[in-house]
């Protein structure tokens, strides 16, 4: 399930090794909620502004949802240094068909480690997990203007399904 991959081909120094791995014990939960609070401002679009403290609160409780249900946790790690998480859910079927799915709750990766294939690392390791489970379908919301992360999934192959709108009063 977990993979490792040697650097070439990926923006790594030579001889460093990207490991993609299921996450195990307090120090993978403290590194996935403490990035997770770090990067949560990525999600809020210009329509619905937002307090930071509320956006860190509110991953603070995704997190709590996902650990209450059964998902896995993949954490990426470079050269021994954590670098990235995603959150899986394997039991959240799709609302409107029914569908199995994996559901991508949430994903990030040290802005430092950005742009080198370890957000696309996570996600193919956890397409693989979903197809293992013998799950038809990932699915995962997005925020519209978080450009970086829409250009990733549409280079993994996703398609847009449906849209959330919001209007302000
Ligand atoms: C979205 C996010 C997870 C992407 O992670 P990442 O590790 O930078 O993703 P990748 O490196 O796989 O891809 C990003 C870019 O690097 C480029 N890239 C990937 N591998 C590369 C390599 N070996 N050499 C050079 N460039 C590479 C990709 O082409 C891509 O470029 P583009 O965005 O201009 O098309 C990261 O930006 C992040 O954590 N954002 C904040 C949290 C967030 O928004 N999460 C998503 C919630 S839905």
């Amino acid at each position: 399930m977990p993979g490792r991959r040697a650097a070439r081909g990926s923006g790594f120094a030579p001889g460093v090794t990207l490991e993609v791995r299921v996450a195990v014990g307090d120090g993978d939960a403290a590194f996935v909620k403490s990035l997770g609070r770090e990067c949560a401002m990525s999600s809020v679009a210009s329509v619905r502004p937002a307090r930071e403290s509320n956006v860190r609160a509110a991953f603070d409780r995704l997190y709590d949802v996902v650990v209450d249900q059964s998902h896995v946790t993949f954490i990426a790690q470079r050269g021994g240094e954590r670098v990235g998480f995603l959150l899986l859910l394997d039991q959240l079927p799709d609302e409107v068909t029914l569908s199995p799915q994996g559901f991508v709750a949430y994903m990030a990766v040290k802005p430092g480690a950005r742009g080198r294939g370890v957000g696309a690392a996570l996600l193919a390791t956890a397409e693989n997990e979903a197809r293992r489970r013998l799950l038809p379908y990932m699915a995962l919301m997005v925020t519209e203007e978080n450009e970086t992360a829409r250009r990733l999934y549409e280079r993994a192959g996703y398609k847009t399904e449906r849209r959330l709108l919001c209007k302000p009063l």
